[in-house]
Formats: structure tokens, C-alpha cells, sequence
């Protein structure tokens, strides 16, 4: 089983360039086909989570052509089924966007039941009640939701609690209904930005997105359009964790800094110096960095899926941290393998109370989930000796060339499969 091989202490020193947005990109990619002409979309992060989605839209009838590495043209006229198979759900939850951009389309869809995942049961109540105000029936039957209406009509949608997901599906069902829609309570991260700003380049008419209300007036149809995704803002969040907890100096590049805010000014608070360019922020840990607060909040608060990151970097910090996780109710499960390369935090309900120690120490230890994955890769980059982390299937579904990236600044860090492989890396590692 493949795993990464990692020897700490090298500081991280470098420029590392980041991907396209993942959740921006399954977003888009789903939208793609809610015009019958083709799209041109660059800057497609190559990670399994945007190629199975991708693989999904195929099995429905979609034409998918890879341009480049990055680049991909999409035509959904030939699209032949309005069913996603069940085992593109189980790979990824974000198949559920054709839910929303099928409904749109074709007044029809029907996707299996995403299962809850490891970070929280991840209802989807908000998403079917914005169907059902647009005036679609919506059934749960056989672990299928199937919906479909005579016809999408504007509504008033006030979200009960401010979810990405469901404004994501709610907006480009709208998209395409008679009249005016408005959405209520909206999430606002950059990637539900993008998605508007995609669905605007196809012809949409939305207006208000990346605040709390947007305006969605209704279109006949939409149109052909070439686009870029927007820069992923979890993984320049990780790289600049990982910079922090290895004592380096890393220029990140390819960014967007008003989308990192909250996490650089945590960073500051914690004694790292940032430095902000038009597209590019540099992060330089040269001291002993300290205990501070965070608490996860839609965005522009601190994202919930850099939560696992930050608390690997306080856990090296000095003093008292407390993590508070307001989204998720079960983000915490990186904590046990943490523990086990030395560090102390106790956990409490949704709450992480997190006591500075001086090192970690290398372990053999597995990616409970995406993000908990690539921050205990990161605890791995700052512990003394080896580190092995497992299942690293999760971190690859949303990291593009992590590793290589990674060593491109200097880690000491392999992709292994077997013992073998492990032990050579034990004897060229220096
Ligand atoms: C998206 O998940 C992201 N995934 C997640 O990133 C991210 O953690 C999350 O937004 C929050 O930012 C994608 O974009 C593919 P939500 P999503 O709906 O849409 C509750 C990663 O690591 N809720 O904003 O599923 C829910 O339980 C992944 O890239 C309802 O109650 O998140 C949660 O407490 C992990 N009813 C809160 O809202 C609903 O109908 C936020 O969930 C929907 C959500």
C-alpha cells in the first residue's frame, strides 16, 4: 500500500506554485454541463476528487477532452442518462452537484446518497429544501434522492445554516428557473465566487455572491465559455503551515492573499513573519512561535479544513492553544495520531485544548481524512526521525504532486510501497 516516507527536521525553504481550487473546481466542472455548447475550463487541479467527478459526467453521456494536465473542454449535449451511479458518490460527495445542475438543465435527476464522512455526518436537508422552493419534488428512496419538476420557479430560500454545498446546488438549479431566486444566509467562499462568476461567464445573471444574500434571475439557457479556476486556498493554507511548523521561509505562489487572510493572521499572531504580494505571500518561521485561539467559521472566518493544519503548528507552540471546530463534529480525529509523535491535546467535545511541547518524534501513523492526512504529513516534516503516514489515498484527493512539491523545498520526503522501499529511503535520507 502506497505510503509516504518522511525524515523531519529540514526546514522548508523555497517557492512553491499552487493548484487550481479543488472545491472550486468540482463546482464548476458539474456546471460545465448545463449548456449543450463547449466549455473550456483551465487550471483544473489534477487530483483523484475533479477526475472522478469528471469520470462521472462521462458515465452520463458528458464528452470530456483533457487539453493538458490542467486544461479540460466539456460538451454536455450528448448527455443520455440523469442518474450518477452509486460509486461515484462513495468516492466523492461533491457527485452530488450534478443533482443540481441536472435539475436545472433537464427538470430531472437522481444521484445515490452521499454517506456521511469521517469528519461529520454531512446532512443534506438544506439542499432539498432549496430544491423544493424552486418547485421540484424531491424523493429519498433506496439510498436515492431523485428530484425533477414541471418547471423551476424563483423563490425566496432562507438557509438554516450557512452551508457551501447546498448554496452551491441551489445556485446553479436557480440558474436556469423562471424568475427570480434568492438565497438567503449564503455561504461566501471563494469558490461559491467562482462558481457564480463561471455560471455568469456562461450567461447566468447572479449577482451578489461572496455575501450573505444572492440574487439569482433566472435564464432561458446558457452559453459556451472559457474559464480559469480560481487558486486553491487550502492547499497555499497548508504550505504555509507547513513553512510555519519546520522553522523555513517559503514563498507561496499563485495565490490570491485576500483569501488567506484569517490564516495569516494567525500565523502573525503566533510569531511568524508574513509578507503579502499581488500574488504571492512569504511565510518565515524563525522563532519559537506561541499559543493563540482559533475557531473555525464560514468563510471569512478561519476554514474548517485548515483547522487539522494549524493545530499540528500550536501544538509545537509554546503555551496553551484552544481549537474550537464550530462546522464539523468529528474533525478531530488526527488528535490520537498527533499524541502518538508526542504532542499533548485534550479533547473536549468540539474543542481542542492544545499544551506546547518542545518536539515531535517520528511514527508510523495513518491519514484519517483529506486534511487531517496532509497536516500530520506536515507534523511529520517537523519531527525528529522517521515518520510513516498510511493512506494516503485521502491526501491525494485534493493535493496535486504533494510530495514533490514538498521535496522541491527541501523535505526529506518519499512515495513508498513497500518495506524495501522504506528501508532505502532510511539509508539515502541523510
Ligand atoms: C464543503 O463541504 C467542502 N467540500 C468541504 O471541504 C468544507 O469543509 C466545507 O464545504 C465547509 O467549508 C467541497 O466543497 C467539495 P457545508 P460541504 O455544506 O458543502 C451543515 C475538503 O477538505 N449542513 O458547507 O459538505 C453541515 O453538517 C472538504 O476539501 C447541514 O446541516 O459543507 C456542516 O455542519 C471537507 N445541512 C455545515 O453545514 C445541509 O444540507 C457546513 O457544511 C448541508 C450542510
Amino acid at each position: 500500500m502506497e505510503q509516504y516516507a518522511i525524515k523531519g527536521g529540514t526546514p522548508l525553504v523555497g517557492e512553491v506554485e499552487i493548484g487550481g481550487a479543488k472545491n472550486a473546481a468540482l463546482a464548476i466542472l458539474a456546471a460545465s454541463i448545463m449548456t449543450d455548447e463547449t466549455v473550456l475550463i483551465e487550471n483544473v487541479p489534477d487530483v483523484r476528487d475533479t477526475n472522478v467527478l469528471l469520470q462521472a459526467m462521462e458515465s452520463i453521456g458528458a464528452i470530456v477532452t483533457r487539453v493538458d494536465r490542467h486544461t479540460v473542454k466539456i460538451n454536455g449535449s450528448q448527455i443520455n442518462s440523469l442518474t450518477i451511479e452509486d460509486d461515484f458518490i462513495k468516492k466523492i460527495r461533491a457527485s452530488y452537484y450534478l443533482l443540481g445542475a441536472l435539475l436545472g438543465k433537464y427538470k430531472k435527476a437522481e444521484v445515490s446518497l452521499p454517506g456521511g464522512c469521517n469528519i461529520g455526518s454531512r446532512p443534506i436537508d438544506q439542499h432539498i429544501k432549496g430544491f423544493k422552493m424552486l418547485g421540484a419534488k424531491v424523493k429519498i428512496e433506496y439510498g436515492l434522492i431523485a428530484t425533477e419538476a414541471e418547471k423551476l420557479v424563483g423563490s425566496h430560500i432562507y438557509m438554516d445554516v450557512v452551508t457551501v454545498g447546498a448554496t452551491i446546488n441551489v445556485m446553479m438549479a436557480a440558474s436556469l428557473a423562471d424568475g427570480m431566486t434568492i438565497i438567503e444566509n449564503a455561504a461566501k467562499e471563494p469558490h461559491v465566487v467562482d462558481l457564480a462568476n463561471f455560471l455568469n461567464s456562461m450567461g447566468a445573471n447572479i449577482k451578489g455572491a461572496g455575501t450573505d444574500v444572492i440574487r439569482i434571475k433566472g435564464v432561458e439557457k446558457l452559453h459556451k465559455t472559457e474559464y480559469a479556476i480560481i487558486p486553491d486556498q487550502i492547499e497555499a493554507g497548508t504550505f504555509m503551515m507547513a513553512a510555519a511548523v519546520t522553522r523555513g521561509d517559503v514563498t507561496i505562489k499563485n495565490v490570491i492573499p485576500k483569501h488567506l487572510e484569517s490564516i495569516s493572521a494567525k500565523l502573525l499572531e503566533i510569531g511568524c513573519e508574513v509578507e503579502e504580494s499581488d500574488d504571492a505571500v512569504r511565510v518565515v518561521s524563525a522563532k519559537q512561535l506561541v499559543h493563540t485561539q482559533v475557531k473555525t467559521l464560514p468563510y471569512p472566518g478561519f476554514p474548517t479544513d485548515m483547522q487539522p493544519q494549524i493545530a499540528v503548528v500550536l501544538a509545537l507552540s509554546e503555551g496553551t492553544s484552544i481549537v474550537t471546530e464550530s462546522i464539523f463534529e468529528n474533525r478531530f480525529k488526527y488528535v490520537d495520531e498527533l499524541t502518538r509523535m508526542g504532542a499533548n491535546i485534550k479533547v473536549e467535545g468540539n474543542t481542542a485544548i492544545i499544551t506546547g511541547v518542545n518536539k515531535y518524534t517520528g511514527a508510523s501513523l495513518t491519514a484519517p481524512d483529506l486534511r487531517a492526512g496532509a497536516a500530520l504529513v506536515i507534523a511529520g516534516l517537523a519531527a525528529e526521525g522517521y515518520t510513516t503516514v498510511d493512506d494516503i489515498k485521502y491526501i491525494e484527493r485534493g493535493y496535486e504532486d504533494f510530495h514533490v512539491k514538498l521535496q522541491n523545498l527541501g523535505a526529506q520526503i518519499e512515495k513508498v510501497t513497500t518495506e524495501k522501499d522504506f528501508k532505502k529511503f532510511q539509508l539515502q535520507a541523510v
